[in-house]
Formats: structure tokens, sequence, C-alpha cells
């Protein structure tokens, strides 16, 4: 249980940890190679810790020392991680093309739906078969297997990052070429081409693909990750609802233009240098609409926080999500603390400025967690959040930096006295 008491402008200056969505699809890229793989400015997370595990499940040996993570082989890999552990975390899915690439099959439990919608793998699938694999799918598990993959142009209906990551991991030890046609641009996804060129497979991205050329066999590499974009959005939005002034640093600014323009449009002043960015929010805030959509766009993941600061502000914003079907409950429980808002299909009606007061309130989802703990901090008296293992999974460290801004929060082990 987290405890905030809210009401108070925070202000100061809270480093970025590197990007949890970076992070994951580096950690497996590992399994592309025998070699040493070093991740450095790796978040200290549960997802990361997961995804350490499900290496270490197939045969990789982990190291973690401060925020880097030096991953080598050793044993023979298997091809099929537990259920138990895919089942913690839907990125451990993108463990299928490498280990179908280096071993020519893989088993590997479907991921559910979620809290946030259906979330299939189709366009994943899809891709392997044109890769020339053969997928079968039977008791929640998918079978793929394939003596050689094939490079080829694979077009995506949707610019699904999950997707995109999962073709260029197998693509880097695909023989010949293989192009992604209406690709995810994510930053994220970038960062994984970064690696992937550095363990030997060069990516390149153009205006409508990207490739990757294949390799017999890949290198070890040193990567660092990029920043979080989305934990240092969520700072911004926790600086702006709190109407307080707080700078990210440690970050990119360059990655983050859709929210600072939607800041700056809903009256907030953002500042920004080199590697790090400031919002200043002393008065009101104005209603803006947002509409979220694959980046550059407005990034899906930061708008529930933004439904949060926008029940703050005067007037009607319409908040529209066209990247998850279902991405909607943080709603309720946003009410709960006083905001008045309402789903109309797609869109999320929100009529400001709402008086927030503390409540009990639970987390469904990460990003969900994330918009009730900047609305708690902007509400008066105490807010209650449960399912905070759901921040623990995005946000590193966050009582601790949100405590260093000077937010009055603490976290409450279930049934303890203190
Ligand atoms: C990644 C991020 C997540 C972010 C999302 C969108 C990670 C670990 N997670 O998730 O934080 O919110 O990108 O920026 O990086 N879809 C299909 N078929 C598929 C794949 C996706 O229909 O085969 C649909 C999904 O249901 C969803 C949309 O495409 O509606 C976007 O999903 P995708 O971009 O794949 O997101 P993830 O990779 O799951």
């Amino acid at each position: 249980m987290i405890l905030v008491e809210g009401g108070q402008p925070l202000t100061g200056t809270v480093e970025a940890s590197g990007a949890k969505n970076a992070a994951l699809p580096a950690i497996i890229a590992a399994l592309l190679t025998d070699r040493p793989v070093l991740i450095r400015r790796t978040p200290q997370l549960v997802d990361v810790e997961t995804a350490v595990a499900l290496v270490q499940s197939l045969g990789k040996k982990v190291e973690r020392t401060g925020d880097t993570v030096a991953i080598s082989e050793r044993t023979c890999l298997s091809p099929a991680p537990p259920r138990e552990i895919v089942s913690r975390m839907r990125a451990s899915f993108l463990a299928l093309g490498p280990l179908l690439a280096r071993l020519g099959e893989a088993s590997v439990p479907l991921p559910g739906g979620c809290a946030i919608g259906a979330r299939p793998v189709d366009l994943h699938l899809k891709g392997l078969a044109a890769l020339g694999a053969e997928v079968e799918i039977g008791e929640g598990m998918v079978h793929a297997r394939a003596r050689e993959l094939r490079g080829t142009t694979v077009q995506l209906d949707f610019p699904s990052v999950g997707a995109t990551e999962q073709l260029l991991l197998a693509g880097a030890l695909a023989h010949g070429e293989t192009v992604v046609m209406n690709p995810a641009r994510e930053p994220e996804v970038q960062d994984l081409g970064r690696l992937l060129s550095a363990m030997g497979a060069p990516v390149r991205w153009a205006a409508d693909r990207v490739s990757v050329f294949g390799q017999q066999r890949l290198d070890g590499a040193a990567h660092t990750v990029i920043p979080d974009r989305i934990e240092t959005g969520t700072y911004l939005i926790v600086g702006a609802i709190t109407r307080g002034t707080v700078r990210v640093v440690r970050t990119d600014p360059s990655l983050q233009t859709a929210l600072s323009s939607a800041l700056t449009a809903a009256g907030a002043a953002v500042k920004e240098g080199t590697d790090w960015i400031e919002v200043s929010s002393p008065g009101g805030m104005q209603a803006v609409d947002v509409k979220t959509a694959p980046h550059p766009g407005f990034p899906t993941d930061l708008q529930p926080p933004w439904v949060a600061l926008m029940s703050t502000a005067s007037g009607k914003s319409l908040v529209t999500e066209t990247v998850f079907e279902a991405r909607f409950h943080h709603v309720p429980e946003l009410a709960r603390l006083g905001a008045r808002l309402r789903v109309e299909g797609r869109t999320i009606v929100v009529e400001g400025p709402a008086g927030l007061r503390g409540a009990p309130v639970r987390a469904s989802d990460i990003r969900a967690g994330a918009a009730l703990l900047a609305a708690s901090l902007a509400a008066q008296g105490c807010t209650e959040l449960a399912g905070e293992e759901l921040l623990q999974r995005g946000y590193d460290t966050f009582v601790d930096k949100l405590a260093a801004l000077g937010a009055r929060i603490w976290q409450r082990e279930e049934n303890s006295n203190d």
C-alpha cells in the first residue's frame, strides 16, 4: 500500500532512469549470441528482474553490478521458457524470435490479454511465418520451427512496437535482409536497432521501413539504454498537477515533444537543455485535447497521467485513446478522488477543474497507477493506493524520487503496524 498526503507543490530535480521498454528487449536480445552482452543503465524494476529471470531460465548467466547487467552463456539454450515467468510480463514473448532464430525451434506460452486490452500477437506470428517459420498454436502455447529463417519484406497493418522488435530480433539471425514496412518508430525500438547493429546485424531506418541484415552469428556488445521518456513525462505531469516546478535530468528532451507541446498549450512553462527538461506551473491550467498515437504522437503510456492532470485544468478536455481499445480503468478510480470524467467510445471526457480529495484507490496497470499517484499528490488529504506492485514494474525507486521532490509519500507493508 502507498500512502500519499497530497496538496503540496512538488519542487526540485529528479534523475531519469534507463528506459524499461528499451532494457527489456535488450536483455532478451542477448539470447541471439553466445558472446557476453553488457547492458548499462538498466532501471531497478520488477519487470527487469523478470527479464533477467527469463534469460536465466533459458541458460544464461546474469551478473548485476549497479545498473549494469552482464549476460553470458552458462549452458546450451533451452527453447522453452517456463509459463510461470512468461505470464508475469507480456514482453517475455519477445524471446520467441531469438530462440527460433538461434535454435530452429521455440515454444513460448501465449501472453494473455491484460487490463488495457486484448493485446494479440497475430502480427508477431504472421511476420515470423513470412520469414519461413512453421507456427502452431495449441494449449495456450506457440510452437515455432524453422530450419532456416529467410529475410523477406513484412508489411505491418499497425506499427506495433512488439511486432517490430520481434521481427528485428529474428531477422538479425535470418539469411539475408528482413524489411519491416510500417514499423513502430518508438525510441525504444530504435534503441534495440542500435544494439543489434553493435552485435553485428546492421539495422537501417528509412521513411517507410526498417531493415536488418541478418548474420550467421552475432557478436557480444556493450550497450547503454536510453533514458525513460515515460518516466520523465510522468514526473513532468506530477510537477504540473501539483502546480510546482520539476526538472528531470539525465534525460532526452527531444523524446518529449508531444507532451511538452500539450503542457505548454495547457499553460505550463516548459524549459529544456541538452539533457534536462523542466516544467513549471504556478497558476491554473487550461483544458487541452489530446489523442494518443504511435511515436512521435502523444504516447498512450502517458494518457492516464494526462487525464489526471486534465481533471485539475479549467474547462472540458477530450482525451482520445487510439492505440489500446480498453485503456480506461483509471477513469472510475480517478472519479473516486473527485475527478469529473466519463468514457464515450474511445474518448475520455474530462470536466475540470475538480477539487481532488484523498480516497482509497487501486491501480489496475502500471500507467493507471501513475495516474492515481499523480492525482493523489494533487489531492487534499490522504490517499491509500493499492496495487503498488504495478508501479514497481515501471517506476524505478518512485517513492524515494517523489519524496526528494517534497512529496509526503510512504510505502506500507500490508498488515504492518508502522
Ligand atoms: C509496447 C510497450 C507499451 C506501450 C505500447 C504502445 C513494451 C514492453 N511495452 O507494448 O508500454 O504502451 O508499446 O506504445 O515495450 N497489436 C495487435 N497485434 C499484434 C501486436 C499488437 O493487434 O500482433 C495491437 C495491440 O493490441 C495494441 C496495439 O497493437 O492495440 C499496440 O500494441 P504494441 O505496439 O504491439 O504494444 P506492445 O509492444 O505490447
